[in-house]
């Protein structure tokens, strides 16, 4: 049973400017806060988890995503009484416009849907997508002015399901939402029953596109660097001759090499977003 009486929290630090990688790491592994300090060289993080799972759950979510960045490590755990948390974990999520159309909003926020917005229902929770993420706007804002009506879409790395959601707001006829984690289907349940999605949305625990036999209109995943270049050619393989990718996750320092890969690929840029250190971008296989 849920115990909320308290929260997790690790503490993890590094020597080099990783403010931007620690934001992820919250994010990535379920964190549902973080307290980021820096002294001079050295940052820490204390990252913020539900006490739903036992702190071992967390180590063990954490620990693998580190080891793709040098320099961070775990220096602590513990727990931290949940009463001053509560207030603040509902104030750390107002409603979130992004785009022209969309807003992104906590469930307990259902009654402040600004006019001529397309609510996206998100709870946050213990997948990746609270919409908070620059990433994730990017991806969200690429989404809304890229989407035609009736696409066919497929989500790779779906987390909260926030992208395979706003896809069905927006106008698509169906959304294939895919992730590695199967720990992300019971929060992709729980916000498609939020949005009041009846149809349309179909989960599948895969790797990437693979065993994916179908087409698409559009590809859409935020996820990181090589996991991308990787699948570069498999979303060629899916894609409908005009379709698009839109892709995020990407750090700004990495649009050049990201770019020559795409090219290698047969993807031209069609547009290409920037906020704080992230970059995205919607490609075609035609170029225009
Ligand atoms: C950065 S989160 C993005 C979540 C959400 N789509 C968003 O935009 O906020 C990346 C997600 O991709 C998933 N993922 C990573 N590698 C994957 C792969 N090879 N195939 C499917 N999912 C993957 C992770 O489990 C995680 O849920």
């Amino acid at each position: 049973m849920k115990d909320e009486s308290y929260w997790w929290y690790i503490i993890l630090q590094a020597k080099a400017d990783l403010e931007e990688v620690f934001y992820y790491l919250a994010q990535a592994s379920g964190s549902i806060g973080s307290e980021i300090s820096i002294d001079q060289d050295d940052i820490r993080a204390k990252l913020y988890y539900r006490s739903d799972k036992g702190i071992d759950e967390w180590v063990e979510r954490v620990l693998p995503l580190i080891e793709g960045f040098k320099g961070i490590s775990v220096c602590g755990t513990g727990k931290e009484e949940w009463q001053p948390w509560l207030k603040w974990h509902k104030e750390a999520f107002p409603p979130l416009e992004v785009g022209k159309r969309l807003v992104v909003l906590a469930p307990w926020h259902k009654d402040e849907v600004p006019s001529g917005r397309i609510p996206i229902y998100i709870e946050p929770g213990s997948a990746f997508g609270t919409g908070y993420h620059a990433s994730t706007q990017i991806a969200l804002e690429l989404l809304e002015r890229h989407l035609k009506p009736e696409s066919r879409v497929l989500d790779v790395g779906t987390g909260s399901g926030i992208l395979a959601i706003a896809a069905l707001k927006l106008g698509a006829s169906s959304v294939v939402a895919r992730d590695l984690d199967p720990a992300v289907a019971e929060e992709v349940r729980k916000n498609v029953m939020l949005n009041d999605i009846t149809s349309g949305l179909k989960l599948e625990i895969a790797d990437g596109t693979r065993g994916f036999d179908d087409t698409v209109d559009l590809v859409i995943a935020n996820i990181l660097y090589e996991p991308l270049v990787s699948m570069l050619d498999s979303f060629k393989r899916v894609l409908d001759e005009d379709g698009l990718i839109i892709l995020s996750g990407l750090l700004f320092k990495e649009r050049e090499p990201f770019v020559s890969e795409m090219g290698r690929s047969g993807f031209y840029a069609v547009e290409e977003l920037v906020k704080e250190d992230w970059w995205g971008v919607v490609a075609s296989c035609k170029a225009r």
